[in-house]
């Protein structure tokens, strides 16, 4: 019989689990061969201006240096942008290491020492002599805003803010109750455990096998194929194992450039590793500055939602979010007008950081909203739930499911809402002020193209391979809980082979979509084995499953049986057996509906409740307690699928109360790219985190009934935060994050 234990909806622990505890697990930097090349990048010193000089000889004479590069020797590569663009691009000119004398940002490579070891190559990048022309730098977003400007090439038409609809100017100047208010949010920067390092083995025949830090080993082997002219079948990337990354590894970063491109000049095996302040000047979650206003009839009914907001680029990219269509769609609302501009900063192009978009649209749209909802003189649960809406108002859509009601109740009763005393400042614990805060949050639903491989064998056992990542999400697992309820096994008997370029076509793991997407690809490859497995028996003489149809059959026991009464069937083994065959594939396949997307739009709901506490004399605020009700359809896994809830919150506690790229803005470098004086949320930070999934079923959103909750978690959590210092205080917070010093 098939162990219920394994299967979706069984909190199984992660199968990747303990090889990642115990150190077993090898990461892209802890791959090694006898007489590897190792590599150093070394950084510009100023933000903005270029290089007159730089002298290498002094490097190149150290011992055990093999090569120094810079954008004087750098090899030829591809020349147009287009061959440099990867799976998650931009739109704009792509940065290329070592390009020319130009510097664009703070942290920018300029040079690459390869040596014969690490220290070498580290001690001798320290030799290299730089001249500069140094210009002004620009990083204040505050400042630079003044110079924004809508982007003139959209990264994705879902971006672009949705068209005005009613009259929002007129309704806010003719509504009883409204709010005027402007929201900053500072730059954070990823910091996964794993630094981002790519291991470049060269085969005798000259191909590579690429172990590369990335949340797409597909995306990283087109990347290098295009720059360096490469076929695909030469470039092999491995992502096994990811030691997080948060959207960090969508885009491949200058290491793996790096390292390929000394290994092809070379004729080596090199790798090239950053440090932790190295990560500090990749890829960041952009300052953004938003500008809310809000109003409501005496009713607490909205009437009128303005948002606009500016956020921050680099000078040769637009990078873009989806900030603030959230606001058209969160509530019921008839008068929006939503606009969005970008401000060009000398700073390293900013990059998708977990909810982009989201956790920065819904700071500001749940700070007013709460603002709203005390100006009205309502419970500010009540103002949401006044102000539900059931259809995606911005495009007019209907929703494939949206369980938030069931979130703001299920999450209210759980954290004991009705307790609340309305008034601000009313609430004490000792010499402490108590505030409880809420907000809505909305993660949007997606499917991505993806594909998987399932093979079945006689005995039971099975493999499910697919290019497909786990950045430490539970990838690995909940894989093989799908193919072992597809094809009637337990777990155990699953081998899942991920994190390879070579297998089945997968996007980046990003978006939330990697449940959804490669567990409904799995799904069908099982069904695909299923329905091949039929046929195959129907062929035999006096089949017993002769006039069966694949929907009527299950598999237990290893016999493909009728799922009514299994005691008609035939075993595996018989049936390949019969066919001389050793094992049986399905090859799943999975891609959005596009006829569906013309009436429906899938989103993730959440409700978090939060109890903030601060001491009366010093300010300090500590979260105490946080309720997050989750609606995100079918949960695989609840005990991953909780894991990533609880992440996300952190990060949510971290943007509210700590996370905050500073940037010396006369010199345009960042002051903090370190783990000490960049503060995330430590352990005496994060208290009690309660996740509930409420019941949520939706057969639209993917195949699998999957909405994905890799997201969600962060998703106004810093608003949820900031409404509860307020609810404390009775004073309102706007600039994130929301330090001591500013309580005080
Ligand atoms: Mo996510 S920010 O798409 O990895």
């Amino acid at each position: 019989m098939q162990n219920e234990k394994n299967i979706i909806g069984f909190p199984l622990p992660r199968i990747d689990g303990p090889l990642k505890v115990t150190g077993t697990a090898p990461y892209a930097a802890e791959y090694d061969e006898p007489g590897m090349l190792v590599g150093h990048a070394f950084y510009a010193t100023i933000a903005s201006g270029r290089i007159t000089s730089i002298d290498t000889s002094a490097a190149e004479n150290f011992p055990g240096v093999v090569k120094v590069y810079t954008h004087q020797n750098r090899p030829a590569t591809a020349s147009s942008d287009d061959a440099w663009k990867d799976e998650v691009a931009l739109p704009g000119h792509p940065f290329r290491p070592l390009e020319n004398d130009r510097i664009l940002y703070d942290g920018q490579p300029i040079a690459l020492v390869i040596a014969e070891s690490f220290e070498a190559a580290r001690d001798a990048a320290d030799l290299i002599r730089v001249d500069y022309e140094a210009e002004e730098p620009h990083t204040d977003i505050e400042v630079e805003q003044a110079k924004s400007y809508p982007p003139p090439v959209p990264r994705k038409e879902a971006f672009l803010p949705s068209d005005p609809r009613g009259d929002a100017d007129g309704a806010y100047a003719a509504a009883p109750h409204k709010i005027s208010a402007e929201y900053v949010q500072a730059g954070e920067h990823h910091n996964p455990m794993e630094l981002f390092g790519t291991t470049v083995i060269r085969a005798e025949d000259g191909s590579l096998t690429v172990y590369d830090k990335t949340q797409g080993s597909q995306n990283s082997q087109g990347y290098v194929c295009g720059i360096f002219g490469l076929k695909p079948e030469t470039v092999r990337v491995i992502n096994a194992y990811v030691g997080g990354a948060f959207g960090s590894g969508l885009r491949p970063k200058h290491q793996l450039f790096f390292a390929v491109m000394a290994s092809l000049d070379l004729k080596r095996s090199v790798k090239v590793e950053m440090s932790r302040r190295e990560m500090f000047y990749l890829t960041w979650r952009p300052p953004t500055v938003q500008r809310m206003l809000v109003a409501a009839d005496a009713n607490g009914r909205l009437m009128s939602i303005r948002h606009h907001a500016v956020q921050t680029t680099s000078l040769y990219e637009d990078y873009q979010e989806n900030v603030v269509n959230w606001s058209g769609l969160a509530y019921k609302c008839d008068n929006v007008t939503l606009s969005y501009e970008l401000a060009k900063m000398t700073v390293s192009t900013p990059g998708d950081m977990r909810a982009p978009g989201a956790a920065t649209g819904f700071l500001a749209l749940e700070s007013a909203i709460d603002e709203l909802s005390y100006e009205v003189g309502m419970d500010p649960l009540e103002f949401r739930i006044a102000n539900f809406v059931d259809y995606d108002q911005n495009d007019d859509l209907q929703l494939t499911s949206k369980a938030l009601d069931l979130c703001y109740r299920q999450g209210a009763e759980r954290f004991g809402w009705s307790k609340r005393s309305p008034l601000p400042a009313s609430m004490r614990d000792g010499q402490d002020l108590v505030g409880w805060g809420v907000a809505t949050g909305v993660w949007e639903a997606t499917l991505s193209p993806a594909e998987a491989k399932v093979r079945l064998f006689p005995d039971g056992s099975i493999t499910v391979a697919a290019a497909a990542s786990d950045i430490g999400t539970g990838t690995y697992t909940i894989l093989a809980q799908i193919a072992a309820q597809g094809l009637g096994q337990t777990a155990d008997r699953v081998s899942v082979l991920i994190g390879d370029s070579s297998l089945a076509k997968t996007a980046v793991e990003g978006g939330s979509w990697t449940a959804a997407s490669s567990g409904s690809a799995v799904q069908a490859g099982c069904f695909e084995i299923r329905k091949t497995l039929l046929s195959l028996a129907q062929k035999l003489d006096s089949s017993p499953l002769a006039g069966a149809s694949v929907e009527d059959l299950a598999i237990r026991d290893n016999r493909l049986v009728l799922d009514r009464n299994d005691q008609v069937g035939l075993s595996i083994a018989d049936i390949l057996g019969s066919q001389g065959m050793s094992s049986v594939e399905g090859h799943g396949k999975v891609a959005p509906d596009e006829e569906q997307a013309k009436k429906f739009v899938s989103y993730t709901h959440s409700a978090i409740f939060t109890e903030v506490k601060i001491d009366a004399e010093l300010g300090v605020p500590r979260v105490t307690r946080v309720v997050i009700a989750v609606a995100a359809g079918t949960i695989i896994n609840p005990k991953t699928a909780r894991s990533q809830v609880l992440g996300g919150v952190v990060m949510g506690l971290g943007m509210a109360l700590h996370e905050e790229s500073m940037i010396d803005h006369r010199s345009g470098r960042i002051m903090n790219h370190n783990l000490a004086e960049y503060h995330v949320p430590a352990h005496a930070d994060v208290q009690d985190i309660e996740v509930i999934f409420v019941e949520e079923e939706d057969d639209k959103a993917s195949p699998i009934g999957v909405k994905g909750l890799g997201e969600i978690g962060i998703v106004a959590v810093g608003a949820a935060v900031a409404n509860a210092i307020y609810h404390a205080t009775g004073t309102r917070h706007r600039h994130f994050p929301i330090t001591i010093d500013k309580i005080m």
